[in-house]
């Protein structure tokens, strides 16, 4: 349903087995009646080799995205319970806006996630606005999409817009209207008898926010200090992924392996750092990845030492090792893996000694990727092992007490033992890192050990050695899934692929 049905006369939605009852039978009602026309994203009907009918983005369906809404909506519930709030609500969520490199010139353009995550719509200068429904027991709800209106000037130059009809049919929200409307859809809907959800403290796109909703949220202090913050909210909701989740994430972890496994082959010195991230860029590329999840690191030598090294402009040379911290993204879903390689071919013996100890630290860690664990527990884990190693390896002293072997871990692995993976790559942030692991949790396990090349305190041997081991880890009720397994990590695993054979 698009245009202009008024905003409190929405089509009837109910609870979530009527949910799911609507969307088994809906689904398809919907993505059959698609434009048959490009929108401003890929539809079932235009790339058919990207989704499958009822799809919203690849592997997920408008009833996954659905029941996104439904369980915010029953999160919001459940917290203004809580609170003794007696209200209708109303949540709020922009897109991002399109960034510009220079003048007219965009860079490409990337969804905020939590809009992303509610919908699956891929424009920016967009709102999803999703409102309890006055009169039923939550967590019923409407969700109304605010989108850029059809424009031939406009689509000449930056291509098709999917419109309010276009936005309806493929993420199946109950209804769609022209952005502008949303200026006056606003102050209709807050009054004393709705509280409204909505991220004021950092919103995604600026110009939608001192636009349209700043100017309502001053016009009343009423509404300012009645605002809640959906930020906690939506991470709670992401931290826990559904099984597609799972599915789409064991994809970018497939894709970033392989991508992996045809980088570290190719590879041979002397090498030019960048030419390693245009081969790892195009192998996921090439695998269908749209993007890179972030900028590579690709440090050889000591560089390995810089840990946000993206510089990635010099020669690694031949006896070097060259670290490659990437991953792709692929169908909105991230990979984060490190691995770290002989350019050669072949470790040399001092190489070979601090890569085991590392991978036996990282091995370790996994093993205890169990439900109840926390990634501070593991982080502890990963010191106390960092630290016998350091005293096996004779880089602290052997009879040096378990403060300074602490310590010491801790000075040559100045970062955590991993983080939350998923839409993004440092995933839900503000999310504890001493939360009990649950299963349809994803985290990453990175430790690592970092002798930079003046540390005259360490066998000469290891200086200028940087080696961390990454890889993405899924919390499931028996053993911990990894989605890197297909990359290379073993020692002999690593030099069969280096030379081929
Ligand atoms: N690639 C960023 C990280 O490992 O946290
Ligand atoms: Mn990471
Ligand atoms: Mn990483």
């Amino acid at each position: 349903m698009t245009g202009r049905q008024a905003l409190n006369a929405p089509p009837t939605l109910a609870c979530a087995s009527c949910l799911m009852q609507r969307f088994s039978t809906g689904t398809q009602r919907l993505s059959l009646n698609l434009p048959k026309r490009y929108l401003g994203q890929p539809s079932p009907f235009t790339h058919s080799h990207l989704l499958k009918q009822g799809e919203v983005t690849p592997g997920l369906t408008q009833t996954e995205y659905a029941l996104r809404r439904h369980k915010l909506m029953f999160k919001i519930q459940k917290e203004s319970e809580d609170l003794g709030l007696e209200t209708d609500h109303a949540a709020i969520f922009l897109s991002n806006a399109t960034l510009y490199m220079s003048n007219d010139i965009p860079f490409p353009f990337h969804q905020n996630n939590d809009f992303l995550y509610l919908c699956g719509f891929l424009e920016p200068d967009s709102i999803l606005l999703i409102q309890s429904k006055p009169g039923h027991s939550m967590p019923s709800h409407i969700a109304t999409l605010f989108v850029p209106r059809r424009d031939p000037g406009r689509e000449l130059w930056d291509g098709p817009r999917s419109g309010p009809d276009g936005a309806v049919a493929l993420t199946g929200v109950d209804q769609a209207y022209p952005i502008e409307e949303f200026k006056h859809i606003l102050p209709r809907l807050l009054d004393d008898k709705v509280t409204l959800w909505y991220d004021s403290t950092r919103p995604s796109h600026h110009s939608l926010h001192s636009n349209f909703i700043q100017p309502v949220l001053e016009s009343n202090s009423k509404f300012k200090n009645r605002i809640k913050s959906t930020r906690l909210l939506m991470q709670q909701l992401r931290l826990i992924k559904s099984q597609d989740e799972i599915e789409l994430m064991k994809k970018a972890g497939r894709i970033s392996s392989h991508a992996f496994i045809e980088t570290m082959h190719w590879c041979k010195p002397p090498v030019d750092e960048a030419l390693i991230y245009a081969k790892f860029d195009f192998e996921c590329r090439a695998r269908g990845a749209e993007i890179l999840a972030y900028p590579p690191v690709v440090a050889g030598g000591n560089r390995a030492n810089t840990l946000h090294y993206v510089k990635n402009n010099q020669i690694v040379k031949p006896g070097e090792m060259v670290l490659l911290d990437g991953g792709c993204e692929a169908s909105c879903y991230v990979s984060d893996i490190t691995r770290t390689w002989p350019v050669n071919g072949k470790f040399t013996a001092a190489q070979q000694e601090l890569y085991e100890a590392v991978l036996e630290v990282q091995k370790s860690c996994i093993s205890l990727c169990i439900p109840g664990t926390s990634l501070e527990n593991l982080y502890s884990h990963m010191l106390s092992e960092l630290g016998n190693k350091l005293r096996d390896l004779g880089i602290v002293q052997k009879r040096c007490s378990d403060t300074l072997l602490y310590r010491a871990a801790r000075r040559y692995c100045p970062h955590h033992v991993g983080h939350y993976l998923g839409m993004d790559v440092h995933d839900t942030p503000d999310m504890s890192r001493s939360l009990p692991l649950q299963p349809g949790m994803v985290i990453t396990i990175e430790p690592g050990i970092y002798i930079p090349e003046n540390d005259t305190e360490v066998p000469e041997k290891y200086r200028g050695l940087g080696i961390r081991i990454e890889d993405d880890i899924v919390i499931t009720e028996e053993t911990p899934l990894i989605l890197s397994a297909d990359c290379p990590k073993e020692v002999y695993e690593i030099q069969v692929c280096l030379r081929g054979h």
